[in-house]
């Protein structure tokens, strides 16, 4: 007797009900519930689940149909087997729709009985299960989705800390390589605010032109930093008060090159590498480090080119003691359009110049 469960038998027939009860234990280990009314039978399926519900169709004043749908409704996974009499055949039909797990004729073996008793019972287990599995999915689902949901909120958190981390880190950089470039101006007393002047004329042009701002601030950034590269030149060319000899010449051409090398591992910079590099070029090639020419040389480093050249001619110099003359010095600029620098750029720079 391997048979386990628990069957609810609602039979309003007492010699019925007790026969049945007998033959139920008999082929199994189950435990037998018994109701004399449908009623009496949801009242005992709300206070336990049962693994199978016998039903005698000929319950007075029950309808059948109506108690598989409340039996259904109280225990979803509720099996039902309704006990029929040879006259009820058609009952049969309007039950299956309704749900029934079997309909059995009185009439039937007992083999046959047993073999849905037993079938019932193992379907209840079956659907019992699964619905447990359901429910663990839905709750681990929950459990997931609030998880998720929690990962999201820090993997943003972290993601804003990031930003404000490598925002920091750039901003250091950014005082850093400043500092080490008003180092450079303030080696030589003659040209400690060069590199703040040539921002101030650079940028006067560039709104003049009406660029995007984002191109103005990489101008302005590349003006702070056109001259890095003096670093890598000595005080001895640097601050020499007679001619320059070739050689030395050779050391100063070098370094808008070793400024754009000292600027390039910093990826933040990028756009203002190639402004470095470029501002010593010259609109007709004669400039340098590669003799690029006309619009070959990016816009900003012709702006640049200009203010740097201008703010070079109104400033002493440790070769020239006195700065040329605000008209000297346009009348200059004026003279190399075309030449060494730009005419559109110049044209721009004659329209702020008065302002500077
Ligand atoms: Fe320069
Ligand atoms: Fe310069």
């Amino acid at each position: 007797m391997s048979n386990a469960g628990k069957i609810l038998l609602i039979c309003d027939n007492k010699s019925s009900s007790s026969h049945l009860k007998e033959q139920l234990l008999g082929w199994g280990n189950y435990t037998v519930i018994e109701e004399s009314s449908g009623q009496a039978g949801m009242v005992s399926l709300s206070r336990c689940i049962c693994d199978l519900v016998i039903i005698n169709c000929t319950l007075p004043e029950t309808d059948t149909v109506l108690l598989l749908r409340e039996l259904k409704n109280t225990d979803p996974d509720c099996v039902a087997v309704v006990l029929l009499e040879t006259s009820q055949t058609d009952k049969a039909v309007e039950l299956a729709e309704s749900g029934v797990f079997e309909t059995v004729s009185r009439e039937a073996g007992a083999e046959k009985l047993r073999f849905i008793v037993d079938s019932g019972i193992k379907l209840h287990g079956l659907l019992s299960a699964s619905r447990r599995l359901n429910l663990g999915l839905v709750e681990n689902n929950l459990a997931l989705e609030k998880q998720n949901t929690l990962l999201a909120g820090r993997i943003e958190d972290a993601t804003t800390n990031l930003s404000r981390l490598y925002e920091d880190l750039r901003s250091t950089y950014m005082r850093t390589i400043k500092v080490l470039a008003q180092t450079i101006d303030a080696r030589d007393h003659y040209t400690h605010s060069h590199s703040e002047n040539v921002v101030h004329y650079a940028v006067a042009i560039a709104k003049e032109m009406k660029l995007p701002a984002r191109d103005i601030e990489l101008i302005r950034q590349a003006c702070e930093l056109h001259d890095l590269g003096k670093i890598g030149i000595g005080d001895s060319i640097l601050l020499k008060t007679s001619s320059l000899t070739p050689l030395e010449w050779e050391q100063i051409r070098k370094h808008p090159v070793i400024g754009a090398q000292i600027l390039e591992p910093l990826t933040f910079l990028n756009a203002v590498v190639g402004l470095v590099r470029q501002h010593h070029e010259h609109y007709d090639g004669s400039g340098y480090p590669e003799g690029r020419k006309g619009d070959d040389i990016l816009l900003g480093a012709r702006i640049i080119h200009v203010a740097d050249a201008y703010e070079a001619m109104r400033s002493a110099r440790s070769y020239r003691k006195i700065p040329l003359m605000k008209d000297a010095a346009v009348l200059e600029v004026k003279r190399n359009s075309g030449t060494q620098f730009d005419p559109r750029i110049v044209d721009f720079f004659l329209r702020v110049v008065d302002n500077l």
